[in-house]
């Protein structure tokens, strides 16, 4: 059960094997990144049809099957993650064997919007004011506390706008908590924000951390439609949101990278909403504008290498391709200036990922600020 426990203060060099937990296609353009430096990927997922597969080796598994898991950690030479909703007990496994990285905290704070809300103001970052709700009569009391609008939201498992509601002056209370399936939840007062932006920050193991550029996130039916980059803000919040990213992977000691979303309220002030300790379809961009690119950062940052200039040398505007946006592939190859990326996902469904495409421009000022 020894072999690969490679001291943490020691590079795990190229030709090494990296295990992602994920096999969609976050996972997919993370082992592709570490491909480019000579590094071989394998995905443990419990899904046999999953897109990162088709790049790396790979395991299909349940991640309660500790069988699996052991085998997993005995072929790999690090572990790190492409989602963060992984079994507490997976990652202990795992960490027998081999170094998790980001590190169980960061997953952890991750995983509960209670908790992750609760971390963001112990250390001084503000959020929407919000409330625990545990049940119907603590939400009555979360609604008259914090007033209308309002967003009710599961702690656990949410993504793409699933498991929440927007409480207005009419919504039906009862109702709204039905919708929680009696889940713990969080009510958080509604933000009227100006824009929605996004960092992604890298942390070494060596503790240095590298930021790339604020973006502004735009969203269609609860999904990023769009991301532009940089988010057309004044510098000073621009440093700010670059601060709140940085202490936040500090903070948590995280190795690896974060993406933390933020809106920016009409009174410029600004508030986080949540973070993603893993690479973030908002650093997709980064792929064609950056001299470094938000996977490759993860790679360096998990196999303990130094990282990389995170500096913008474009502008750009990325789009997801959503369900049958997707089939507009032949178009988009033969647009000029259009990147395409497909994520090889062998059946098309509505509000699916299916890919994105990037379209630069000449990079507009000289923000150097990482
Ligand atoms: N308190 C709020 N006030 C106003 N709008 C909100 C609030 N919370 C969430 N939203 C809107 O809903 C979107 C999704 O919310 P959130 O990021 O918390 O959930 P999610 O399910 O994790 O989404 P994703 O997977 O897209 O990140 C936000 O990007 C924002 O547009
Ligand atoms: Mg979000």
């Amino acid at each position: 059960m020894k072999k690969k426990m490679a001291p943490d203060d020691k590079a795990i060099a190229p030709g090494s094997t990296i295990g992602v937990i994920g096999g969609g296609q976050l996972g997919r353009m993370t082992a592709l990144a570490a491909a480019r430096l000579g590094y071989r990927c394998h995905v443990y997922c419990p899904e046999a049809d999953s897109p990162a597969f088709h790049v790396a080796q790979a395991t299909v598994a349940a991640y309660e099957d500790e069988a699996a898991l052991a085998r997993f950690a005995e072929a790999v030479d690090v572990v790190t993650f492409e989602f963060e909703n992984i079994p507490a007990e997976t990652v202990r496994i795992l960490s027998q064997h081999v170094p998790v990285r980001p590190n169980w905290r960061a997953l952890e704070t991750a995983q509960d919007r209670l908790v992750e809300k609760s971390f963001f103001n112990s250390l001084d970052i503000a959020t929407a004011p919000w409330r625990p709700v545990l049940d119907r009569a603590g939400l009555g009391r979360a609604v008259a506390e914090l007033g209308r609008p309002c967003v009710l939201k599961t702690a656990r498992f949410g993504y793409d706008g699933k498991g929440q509601v927007k409480i207005e002056e009419t919504t039906d209370l009862d109702q709204a908590w039905a919708g929680m399936g009696g889940q713990p939840a969080i009510l958080e007062g509604f933000v009227d924000f100006e824009r929605e932006v996004s960092v992604v920050v890298a942390r070494g193991l060596d503790g240095n951390a590298a930021c790339f550029d604020v973006v502004e996130n735009r969203h269609r039916h609860h999904i990023l439609d769009v991301t532009i980059a940089p988010a057309p803000i004044p510098h000073r919040l621009a440093g700010q949101a670059q601060d709140v990213a940085r202490r936040t992977a500090h903070a948590l000691e995280l190795v690896g990278l974060l993406a933390v979303e933020m809106f920016i309220g009409k009174d410029g002030r600004l508030l986080v909403n949540e973070m993603a300790p893993r690479p973030h379809n908002s650093g997709h961009w980064t792929i064609d504008a950056c001299l470094t690119d938000q996977f490759e950062q993860l790679v360096r940052a998990v196999c303990g290498l130094p990282l990389g200039c995170p500096e913008r040398h474009s502008d750009a505007v990325m789009t997801n391709l959503i369900g049958e946006e997707v089939n507009q592939w032949l178009p988009l190859l033969a647009q000029k200036g259009a990147r395409l990326h497909l994520y090889g996902k062998s059946e098309v469904r509505a509000g699916r990922k299916m890919g994105h495409v990037t379209r630069l421009r000449p990079r507009s000022d000289n923000m150097t600020n990482h």
